[in-house]
């Protein structure tokens, strides 16, 4: 990071302590343009969703079963055929492979607590319940316990391709396969016990881009091509050729000292990609990061 005090943070100045200190929000809250706002059935069912989950995050019960209503059913068997033929094209074989193995069917949503279990199998991971969008030190926290958040809400059924919040469709299908992957679970949890450690918020805004513009937002070159991994891109329909063939973002070398200083607007479509050679890559070049951090975790 430069020598400076101030921190910005989507184009704004923003408190370091913010970074290190998380808000707790207790209750549902949809922000403005929220494509649910006003569908009180929708409101009802994300608030009865936001208690359930809150409940066993914060009393670490595991994911609920979830009883699923036919119009989440609908909204997964829309979206999930769109993305499955796009993931086929252009994700990478990580991630096709994972998602085979964990039989992620586009009929069915499936239930977390199942898949928690097969992950803790394979790589030691496991699901925790989220109620929605955690701070990111809270999120980091149980990163670094191998623990990944993630919802259990469907997206409001006006827009299927469109959410403006993480959702089940972007956790389930953008994060959770990666997860069965040895190098990316290791990869992750190493950012998460640096982002929980470190006491400076500067720190934890360069391991927030870090993770930005790989977990989330990265492309990886895979057997001589460039290929999607980041789970905002796989979640999305629209970013996934977006990211990889627009005129209007640009498509870089992963390097680590560009990336923490790049500033990123997570309302839009992303303008800046990073593309990593490898998951050792990106495990090595967190390594020197926290190293020079001098953040004790490793
Ligand atoms: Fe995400």
């Amino acid at each position: 990071m430069k020598e400076t005090n101030t921190l910005v943070e989507y184009g704004a100045v923003i408190d370091p302590n913010q970074m290190v200190v998380p808000p707790d929000v207790t209750e549902l809250d949809l922000e403005p343009g929220h494509p649910g706002l006003g569908d009180k059935e929708y409101v009802a069912r994300r608030k009865e969703l936001f208690a359930l989950c809150r409940k066993h995050r914060l009393e670490r019960l595991g994911p609920p079963i979830v009883n699923y209503t036919p119009e989440e059913t609908r909204i997964w068997r829309e979206v999930s055929p769109k993305l499955e033929e796009l993931h086929r094209k252009h994700a990478c074989a990580m991630y096709n492979r994972a998602k085979h193995d964990l039989a992620i069917t586009q009929t069915e949503i499936p239930q977390l607590r199942t898949i928690s279990e097969r992950l803790e199998r394979e790589t030691n991971m496991h699901l925790v319940p989220a109620e929605g969008a955690l701070p990111y030190r809270t999120f980091y926290e149980y990163i670094a316990e191998r623990g990944f958040p993630v919802t259990q809400f469907i997206r409001h059924g006006s827009h299927p391709e469109f959410t403006p919040e993480p959702d089940m469709i972007h956790d389930c299908l953008g994060h959770v396969p990666p997860l069965m992957n040895q190098d990316y679970a290791e990869l992750l949890t190493l950012i998460g016990k640096a982002a929980a450690t470190t006491p400076h918020g500067d720190q934890v805004l360069a391991l927030k881009r870090f993770s930005w513009f790989s977990i989330e937002f990265g492309l990886i070159e895979d057997h001589g091509q460039t290929k999607v991994f980041g789970a905002g891109i796989l979640s999305s329909t629209g970013e996934i050729p977006h990211s990889l063939f627009s005129k209007d973002a640009t498509r870089r070398p992963f390097v680590t000292e560009t990336v923490i200083n790049t500033d990123y607007d997570p309302s839009k479509m992303q303008k800046d990609f990073f593309i990593a050679s490898s998951l050792p890559f990106l495990r090595r070049e967190l390594e020197a990061l926290v190293r020079r951090f001098n953040i004790p975790v490793l």
